[in-house]
């Protein structure tokens, strides 16, 4: 979602603040902004609906240097997509404000400082910062006492940094729900939203925590807690390659992303599946005594992280001897549920800043769950820093919004942990060592999927024109067909939707037609005999079928229905396998529309907001 670029220095900082936002771009947002200070105190601002190449070229064009600035892309939530409502907001023309998050008690607020003379010129919550900040500097505070007075005025959620044209040289962040992480240069300090952004400029990180407010000048930090105590917070070298956001000639990020996923759950595998046994290093300190004691796991996430869930849960129950239930973040927020005695949860997350699986968290915690333990793909991130456990996922940076390495990695982190939590629930040497052996074919097995491109591409052509499909499957590869559909709609804008195959009867088929493509995932399972008659199903009714099928799975392609050979593999590791032809399927079906791939309309790669 929105992402945050500041920087003091004593060069023109004009640069680092564009390609900061050129690589939060992944993110997703609507427009884009600056404001720059300069030697004299001039403070100027730029802002342009649409591409952070659009700002670039403004800037060009109207630009002035400056050695302090802030920088912003908007996803907007409070007021429509205009260049009044993209930030930096400014008071007065004083002091300037970039935000993420969203600042609930707006509207008094407005209301409240509309009568104390400040015009709005905005409709965006976050005007309300640069106002209350200013009344605050108006009544003698410094930038700092009046940053750190003015967020006791707010509710809801927060990532902001502020400038103030008095007093330049120095930027004053405060972090409340929504991440920042302050980047130390020399000479010259930044900060971010993520990382990613300030990656080209230092590798040295301080990621605030909840309540944080810093102040940050070119040669200091200075960190107050939530209790307004000066604090000391842990300065992290980032491991993150600097040219993640590079395409390596790929023609978008998320086809690169497809193709990284042998090497990604390589990386995710090694020195792991041959140390099962030290659970404690694998998921963190006193794992071992943990999952030893789990009767019951309760999964938590969104999105895509929510399919890789519901996909664990046929694992865990089936081989790890353990129950467990999945739920989507957003509900479980917001609902009244039972914790079964001896419960752990276990949240989801490529980027470990989704504020549903967050707050679903902090409830957890409020619940009495045994402990909570997290899977995800950013180290320092607040889902991996609030958990007392956590599994990293080794997909490295992923850019495209939709999600693809960051799926399959956490698949592949679920059967380890499955085979972790087995081993203490009896699972027997044998179906535990045949498991291993699945999962070290892992990637092999997905390089073989990926030849299936050359297919998939051809087969792309007739879904182009379509509006809607089904996505078929049973047992663990029913969420997978979910996933499919959800890559399908997400980028390609096709309405998709997803059925478990036993559910046909019960509605589905009602909508079958030559207009619906029928894709059905079909390995060579147990489950394969009762597939193949919701397959004739579909057939009786004139439906048309993609089937996705194990090379041993006997299907012929005729006039009606088109077979795609995925190579053999165990019925374990079936679904993260068969998940990439279907990641190609959508890709090709997306490039045919002409849609934007790596950045689909409306959505955003982190979902920091409710
Ligand atoms: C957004 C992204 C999805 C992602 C979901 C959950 O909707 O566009 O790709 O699956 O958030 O994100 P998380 O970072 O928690 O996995």
């Amino acid at each position: 979602m929105c992402g945050i670029v500041g920087a003091v220095a004593e060069r023109n900082v004009v640069e680092i603040l564009l390609e900061g936002l050129k690589r939060l771009e992944y993110r997703g947002y609507d427009s884009a902004g600056v404001a720059l200070l300069n030697d004299e105190g001039d403070l100027k601002r730029i802002r342009e609906v649409g591409k952070v190449r659009k700002l670039t070229e403004a800037v060009e064009r109207d630009g002035a240097p400056g050695s302090t600035g802030i920088a912003h892309t908007r996803w907007a939530t409070h007021g429509g997509v205009t260049e009044e409502n993209a930030h930096p907001h400014f008071s007065s023309e004083r002091v300037a404000v970039v935000h993420n998050g969203i600042i609930e008690n707006y509207v008094p607020l407005r209301k409240s400082l509309s009568s104390q003379g400040y015009t709005f010129t905005s409709d965006t919550d976050t005007e309300t910062i640069a106002h209350v900040v200013h009344s605050m500097l108006d009544n003698g505070n410094s930038l700092l006492e009046a940053v750190k007075k003015a967020v006791t005025h707010f509710t809801g959620a927060y990532g902001t940094v502020v400038i103030d044209k008095a007093d330049p040289d120095k930027m004053v962040v405060a972090r409340s729900g929504s991440p920042l992480v302050i980047g130390l240069g020399l000479g010259e300090n930044f900060v971010a939203s993520d990382q990613l952004a300030l990656l080209p400029v230092t590798r040295r990180f301080i990621f605030l925590e909840e309540g944080d407010v810093a102040e940050v000048t070119r040669r200091t930090v200075t960190i107050y807690d939530k209790s307004g105590e000066r604090v000391e917070r842990e300065v992290v070298e980032s491991t993150i390659e600097h040219d993640a956001g590079d395409k390596a000639g790929y023609r978008h990020y998320m086809l690169k992303e497809i193709y990284e996923q042998p090497a990604v759950i390589r990386n995710t595998l090694q020195d792991r599946i041959d140390n099962l046994h030290n659970v404690d290093t694998l998921f963190g300190h006193g794992a071992e005594n943990i999952l030893k004691q789990v009767n019951h796991i309760q999964i938590i996430a969104c999105g895509t992280s929510y399919h890789a869930g519901m996909t664990a849960r046929y694992w865990l129950e089936e081989y790890a001897g353990v129950s467990c239930s999945v739920e989507i973040a957003s509900e479980f927020r917001y609902r009244k549920s039972v914790v079964h005695e001896n419960s752990l949860l276990v949240t989801i997350s490529q980027s470990g800043e989704t504020a549903d699986t967050l707050a679903a968290l902090r409830l957890a915690k409020e619940l009495g769950y045994m402990s909570a333990l997290t899977i995800c793909n950013v180290p320092g991130s607040s889902l991996v820093r609030e958990s007392d456990l956590a599994f990293m996922t080794l997909a490295g940076a992923e850019i495209g919004v939709a999600s693809t390495k960051a799926f399959t990695t956490q698949l592949t982190a679920f059967l380890m942990l499955t085979l972790s939590i087995g081993k203490f629930n009896g699972l027997h040497e044998e179906t535990e060592q045949k498991i291993i052996r699945a999962i070290k074919t892992l990637p092999g097995k997905i390089e073989e999927a990926l030849g299936t491109a050359g297919v998939i591409e051809n087969l792309a052509e007739e879904f182009a024109d379509k509006h809607h499909s089904l996505f078929l499957g049973r047992g663990a590869q029913y969420p997978i067909a979910m996933e499919g559909a959800l890559k399908l709609k997400e980028i390609s804008y096709i309405h998709a939707e997803a059925y478990a195959s036993g559910e046909l009867k019960h509605g589905p088929l009602a909508l079958i037609d030559e207009e619906m493509p029928v894709i059905v995932v079909a390995p060579n399972d147990e489950l394969l005999e009762k597939l193949k008659s919701n397959v004739e199903e579909v057939r009786a009714r004139g439906g048309i079928m993609y089937v996705f099928a194990d090379v041993d799975a006997h299907f012929e392609s005729d006039d009606t229905l088109r077979v795609i050979n995925i190579p053999h593999c165990e019925d374990i590791t079936a679904p993260i396998v068969y998940t990439v032809p279907l990641q190609l399927l959508s890709y090709y079906v997306a490039l045919i529309k002409g849609t934007d791939v790596d950045q689909p309309r409306n959505l955003a790669k982190s979902v920091t907001v409710e």
